[in-house]
C-alpha cells in the first residue's frame, strides 16, 4: 500500500467514525517561539488540548507535517529520518481510552490487514504520581491481545510530553513483530534490535505538567494519536527501511545512477536532507547562522558533502530536486507552485557552501604551513573544531588532507569538542521547548494583538502587497516578517507606529467570529488563507480597524496594550523585510 493510499484510509475511517479532517499546520510553527519546527501533531493544537474551543469540533484527524533533529547525525542509517508525516486522530475532550483504542485496533486489523497475532502493545505501568493504567490493558484484552503481549513500561517508554512543561499523560503504544529473532530471552518491544517496531502511540493526554514539575489535571481528558506513515508505509509493503518506499526510492535510484563512488549511506544522506530542506523551504524557512535557518543549512551542506562524497556533479542538484517534487506532488500538490524558489534557495546555499569549502581547504593549507613550521606531525582536535565551526568544514576532509600530507589527526580530542558542542545546542533546543509549549501567558498574548494592527498598519502605510511572511512572539517583543522591496524610511516607521498607538488609545474592542474560510475571504480579513485549521476558521476583528483570520487568543481591548514602539527595521531574505517591536 501506498503511503497516499494509507494517508487517505485513515482520513476515510476517522471520517466515518465522526471526525472532522483538518489540513497539516505549516512545519514552521506560526506565533510560538518554544519550538523551532513542528515536531509532533499535538502542537498546532496546544490551545485545544488546554480547552480551547476548536471550530471544527472535538473529534479531529489530521495528517501533520514533522520535522525532528535531535538524531540528525544517525540520519545515513536503515530508519532514521529528520523529515515525516503524522497520521493523529483527536478527541478534544471528547471520547477516551477505551473508543480510542477500539478505533486503533479496527484500523489496523481491519483496514490495514495487519494480522493481530503480530501485535504487542504497551501501557503506563504507573508511579507515584499518576496510576497504572490498568484500564488501557483491559481494553487490549477484550480485543483479543492475549496477556503476554501485553506490557507495562515507566515513563521512560509510555509517557509522552513535547518538551519539559504542557500537556501530557500515558500512552498505550502498538508495535508490529517483524518476524526477527528474538535477541535475547529479555528482548521486548522496549528493545530497539529491529523485533519489534512501534507503529502507534495513543496519548490520553489528561494532564498538564508545570514549570515546577508538578502535574495537574487539564479541564479535559484528551487523546492524542501519531502513526508515522513512512514507517507504516515501509512496513505494509515488507521493505526493510523507509529508503525503499515509494516515496524515496525515485532519488535513491537516481543517485545510484549518478554516482562515482557507492556509499549507500551517504545516498541515505542526500535522500532525506534532500526532502526535509524541500519541505522546509517551501514553508517558508530560509538558511541563515540562527535557529530553524541553521538547521536548514546544516541540511544543505551535510546533502553537499555527501553528493560530493559519492561524487555526484553538483549541477545534477536542480534535477534531483525536480525529481523530488514530482515523486511528492501527490502528497504535497502545492510543490509543484513552489519549485521554482525551492530549487533557488537550495542551490544558492550549496552555491555558498562549495566556496565554504574552498575557503576552507585554503585555511586548512595555511594550518598545515603552520604545523610544518612548528615541526608537528599531528593536526590537533581544537585546529581541527576551528575549522569546522568556522568555515563549515568537515573533519572528515580535514583528516582526509591531513594524511595526503602525512600529518595525522586528533579524532578523539575533535570529537570531545563536538560532543560538547552538540550538548551545547541540544540544550539549546531544549530550552527553546521548555519555553513554553502552549504557553499563552499575559504578555504574548498582548503581542499577539499587536501584531495584527502592525500588520494593518503596514498595508494602510506600505501598501497592500506588504503581507505577513513570518510572525515570532517571546515575551520579550513580537518579530513579524512581510513583503515589501525595500528599506522602510523612518518616516514610514514613525507612520505606522502612530497609527498602531492610535489604535491602542481608542481602546478598540476585540471579538471573534467563527466562519468557512470563503465567508472569510469575503469579509476581507486578512492573513494566510493556505494550509490552516481546515475549513472553518476563527476571525478576529479590532474595532472598525483590522479583520484577520487567526487562532488567537487575544486580549479583549486594545487599550490593554501599552505603548507600541519599533525597535528595529531590516532584511530577513529577499523581498522580505523583518520589524521587532516591544510593548512599553
Ligand atoms: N504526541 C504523540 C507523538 O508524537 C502522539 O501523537 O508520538
Amino acid at each position: 500500500m501506498k503511503a497516499i493510499d494509507i494517508r487517505n484510509k485513515y482520513l476515510n475511517f476517522f471520517e466515518k467514525h465522526g471526525h472532522k479532517v483538518i489540513p497539516s499546520s505549516p512545519l514552521i510553527p506560526e506565533n510560538d517561539p518554544s519550538v523551532l519546527f513542528t515536531t509532533a501533531g499535538m502542537q498546532p493544537l496546544v490551545p485545544y488540548l488546554m480547552g480551547e474551543k476548536h471550530p471544527e469540533g472535538t473529534r479531529l484527524v489530521d495528517y501533520q507535517k514533522c520535522l525532528r533533529t535531535n538524531d540528525i547525525d544517525e540520519v545515513g542509517d536503515n530508519r532514521h529520518l529528520t523529515y515525516f508525516e503524522m497520521l493523529g486522530n483527536w478527541s478534544l475532550g471528547d471520547y477516551f481510552k477505551e473508543e480510542s483504542i477500539k478505533m486503533s485496533y479496527e484500523f489496523l486489523t481491519q483496514e490495514l490487514g495487519i494480522d493481530p497475532d503480530k501485535l504487542s502493545v504497551t501501557c503506563f505501568a504507573g508511579d507515584e504520581e499518576v496510576p497504572r493504567d490498568t484500564a488501557s490493558a483491559e481494553i487490549w484484552k477484550k480485543m483479543g491481545i492475549p496477556e503476554d503481549r501485553i506490557y507495562f513500561f515507566g515513563k521512560d517508554n509510555n509517557w509522552w510530553i513535547a518538551g519539559e512543561e504542557g500537556p501530557c499523560g500515558p500512552d498505550t503504544e502498538m508495535f508490529l513483530d517483524t518476524g526477527k529473532p528474538a535477541c535475547s530471552e529479555h528482548c521486548d518491544p522496549s528493545c530497539d534490535c529491529g523485533k519489534y517496531v512501534e507503529i502507534w502511540n495513543n496519548v490520553f493526554m489528561e494532564f498538564y505538567k508545570t514549570k515546577d514539575g508538578g502535574i495537574t489535571k487539564l479541564k479535559q481528558r484528551n487523546v492524542d494519536t501519531g502513526l508515522g506513515l513512512e514507517r507504516m508505509a515501509m512496513l505494509l509493503q515488507g521493505k526493510k527501511t523507509p529508503f525503499e518506499i515509494e516515496l524515496f526510492a525515485p532519488i535513491m535510484d537516481e543517485l545510484a545512477k549518478l554516482q562515482k563512488v557507492d556509499s549507500i549511506e551517504s545516498r541515505r544522506i542526500v535522500t532525506e536532507h534532500l526532502r526535509a530542506s524541500i519541505m522546509i523551504v517551501a514553508d517558508g524557512g530560509r538558511p541563515s547562522n540562527i535557529d530553524r535557518g541553521y538547521i536548514l543549512r546544516r541540511l544543505i551542506r551535510r546533502m553537499t558533502r555527501h553528493l560530493n562524497k559519492l561524487q555526484v556533479d553538483l549541477g545534477e542538484l536542480a534535477n534531483l530536486i525536480e525529481l523530488d517534487i514530482e515523486t511528492l506532488k501527490e502528497m504535497y500538490p502545492y510543490l509543484v507552485e513552489k519549485k521554482d524558489v525551492i530549487k533557488q534557495v537550495i542551490i544558492e546555499e550549496k552555491d555558498k557552501f562549495v566556496k565554504t569549502l574552498d575557503h576552507g581547504e585554503k585555511e586548512f593549507e595555511k594550518m598545515i604551513n603552520k604545523a610544518k613550521q612548528e615541526n608537528k606531525t599531528v593536526i590537533d582536535g581544537y585546529t581541527m573544531f576551528k575549522l569546522y565551526e568556522t568555515y563549515g568544514f568537515p573533519p572528515e576532509i580535514t583528516s582526509d588532507l591531513a594524511k595526503e600530507k602525512g600529518f595525522t589527526v586528533d579524532a578523539s580530542e575533535f570529537d570531545k569538542l563536538f560532543k560538547e558542542h552538540q550538548e551545547k545546542s541540544r540544550l539549546g533546543s531544549g530550552q527553546k521547548f521548555k519555553g513554553g509549549l502552549g504557553e499563552q501567558n499575559e504578555q504574548t498574548i498582548k503581542y499577539h494583538t499587536a501584531t495584527h494592527l502592525l500588520h494593518k498598519a503596514l498595508q494602510i502605510v506600505l501598501g497592500e502587497h506588504a503581507t505577513q511572511n513570518g510572525s515570532n512572539i517571546t515575551v520579550e517583543r513580537l518579530r513579524f516578517d512581510f513583503n515589501h522591496p525595500q528599506k522602510m524610511t523612518p518616516e514610514e516607521i514613525k507612520k505606522v507606529e502612530d497609527i498602531v498607538n492610535e489604535q491602542i488609545k481608542r481602546d478598540l474592542p476585540v471579538t471573534c467570529e467563527e466562519m468557512t474560510l470563503e465567508e472569510a475571504r469575503k469579509s476581507g480579513a486578512i492573513g494566510l488563507f493556505e494550509n490552516k485549521y481546515g475549513d472553518k476558521v476563527k476571525v478576529y476583528t479590532i474595532g472598525d480597524f483590522s479583520k484577520e483570520i487567526c487562532g488567537g487568543p487575544h486580549v479583549t481591548h486594545t487599550g490593554e496594550l501599552g505603548h507600541f514602539k519599533i525597535k528595529k527595521e531590516e532584511s530577513s531574505s529577499a523581498g522580505v523585510r523583518r520589524i521587532k517591536a516591544i510593548l512599553e
